[in-house]
């Protein structure tokens, strides 16, 4: 998709779209050719066009002007936010591609050009292509091929604002076609030449590290999900440097669990369907480290995605096995399903190595955190209140929206296993707090290092997308954690 900013239309095929807050319906801003401001008055007058739904479509032929006017609401500026400006872009995307228009330009009045990178992100993720595999691209692709963006002065902050926008939605889109697609086409390997190709682009240090890397440091965790599994296991590890030297690293870690089973606790058919999306975590963490050398992100940041799929075969691990952690920590297997923990355990322990300012988990990591906060806010379990709120003022801001939860010190007990140092999994409980005690779990690796967990168990897939989502992937927590990288 090409995009244009400018300050006048320019004659073409193809829609226009004209947003109108309500507080415009009567006095049209002088963006909009006089045609174009008849043409609402008489719409407001004989179809009660009120600015408040969005997406009312209209044709107009007037010389000089694209053919296919939509008239669409934008609510009141008195109202008008952010998240609003997304959802309108996404919207507004959807309708001409319904409409099978690949030419599109956008008018944006004063009030919405002010949110002209929400727009955009929302634009550029309902381009969003959901058939990734069908043979036959042509038929049904009408995603939009130039946008034009038109506004009252085209201002240097608002250059910034599109290229920022597209780099971000273009990642958001990345992450989403990842997670979309199935374990035997988006493997080890395939997340291995991600990383590959990441640090290429960008110059980053790299240590993709393999089966007998992990075997000689002891990858315990890491070791054991990947038993039942022929592929490799990884741990990848990117490095990027936009900080000075002496500057402590921020360390991401992205759950890179390819397919999740459950292993010999074994998964019911509904609740395996969608384990493809288990590596949502890695997938964000690859995004983010694609996009902080071209955002100019003046911070070390390093990114661990521990790589592996919860199988079952003969060697698979089993419930009741005692593994020795890279930590050396001892862990009783009480459920193989509940192996994310297991594999960031071993990448919390090895960024603790790296002596960092902050450990960032991003994950699928629950069940339960979708039984407690839905999906639209993913949980936060940190033990750091600071970087805690912080995290969650910018999820609001940025709409990826995060809630904390708490751990209590009760919790911490019971992942404590009779005959190990640890148990997986509170087993013998029906005693709820899912989410808080795999938490309560990975906080033993932490150490006395800032940390905050992100699960995305609820969030990163969903069946009640957004305006600019599809059913699927969202990339829920990539524009949170870029934000928080930023700021
Ligand atoms: N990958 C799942 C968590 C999950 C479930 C994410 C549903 C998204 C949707 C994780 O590995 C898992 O299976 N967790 C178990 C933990 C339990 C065995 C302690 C869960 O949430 O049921
Ligand atoms: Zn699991
Ligand atoms: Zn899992």
């Amino acid at each position: 998709m090409k995009i244009k900013i400018s300050n006048k239309i320019k004659a073409g095929k193809g829609a226009l779209i004209a947003p109108i807050f309500v507080e415009d319906l009567n006095k049209t801003p002088d963006l909009y050719p006089l045609a174009i401001r008849n043409f609402i008055k008489e719409r407001v007058k004989n179809d009660k066009f009120d600015g408040k739904d969005q997406g009312h479509v209209s044709f107009l032929s007037e010389k000089g002007l694209p053919s296919h006017l939509f008239l669409v609401g934008a609510a009141a500026k008195a109202d008008f936010t952010a998240t609003i400006a997304r959802n309108l872009g996404g919207r507004v995307g959807k309708q001409v591609k319904c409409m099978k228009n690949t030419e599109v330009t956008v008018l944006l009045p004063r009030d919405l050009a002010s949110f002209i990178g929400q727009f955009l992100e929302g634009y550029i993720m309902s381009q969003y292509d959901e058939a990734l595999f069908k043979t036959d691209k042509k038929k049904e692709n009408y995603n939009t091929e130039l946008l034009h963006l038109v506004m009252p002065s085209v201002t240097k902050s608002a250059e910034q604002a599109v290229e920022k926008a597209e780099l971000i939605a273009k990642a958001a889109n990345y992450v989403r076609r990842l997670i979309n697609s199935p374990a035997n086409i988006v493997d080890s390997e395939y997340l291995t030449a991600e990383a590959k190709r990441i640090a290429k682009d960008n110059r980053h240090k790299k240590a993709l590290l393999g089966l007998r890397d992990l075997k000689k440091m002891k990858a315990g965790g890491i070791l054991a999900v990947n038993q039942g599994c022929k592929r490799e296991p990884r741990m990848l590890v990117l490095e990027y440097n936009g900080g000075s030297r002496k500057e402590k690293p921020i360390v991401i870690i992205g759950k890179g669990v390819v397919f999740d089973t459950g292993g010999y606790n074994l998964k019911t058919a509904p609740g395996m369907e969608q384990m493809n999306q288990d590596m949502a975590g890695a997938a964000t963490v690859l995004a983010i480290m694609d996009l902080v050398k071209k955002l100019k992100i003046k911070k070390n940041i390093i990114g661990i995605m521990p790589v592996v799929e919860n199988l079952v075969n003969e060697d698979a691990y089993r419930p009741s096995d005692i593994i020795t952690m890279l930590s050396g920590t001892t862990v009783e297997i009480t459920n193989t399903d509940a192996e994310g923990r297991l594999i960031l355990a071993d990448a919390i322990h090895y960024a603790t190595e790296l002596k960092p300012e902050a450990i960032i988990t991003i994950a699928t990591l629950t069940g339960a955190s979708f039984a407690a906060l839905g999906h639209r806010y993913c949980a936060l379990v940190s033990n750091n209140d600071q970087l805690r709120d912080q995290l969650q003022a910018i999820s609001h801001e940025v709409d990826d929206l995060a809630w904390a939860l708490p751990i209590h010190e009760d919790y911490r007990k019971e992942m404590e296993s009779k005959i190990a140092d640890l148990r997986n999994h509170d087993s013998n409980s029906g005693g709820g707090a899912g989410c808080t005690k795999a938490a309560a779990f990975l906080e033993k690796f932490v150490k006395n290092n800032k940390w905050c967990h992100i699960d995305i168990g609820g969030t990163a897939y969903t069946s009640r997308p957004k305006p600019y989502e599809t059913k699927g992937a969202t990339s829920h927590g990539l524009r949170m954690l870029i934000k928080f990288l930023e700021s």
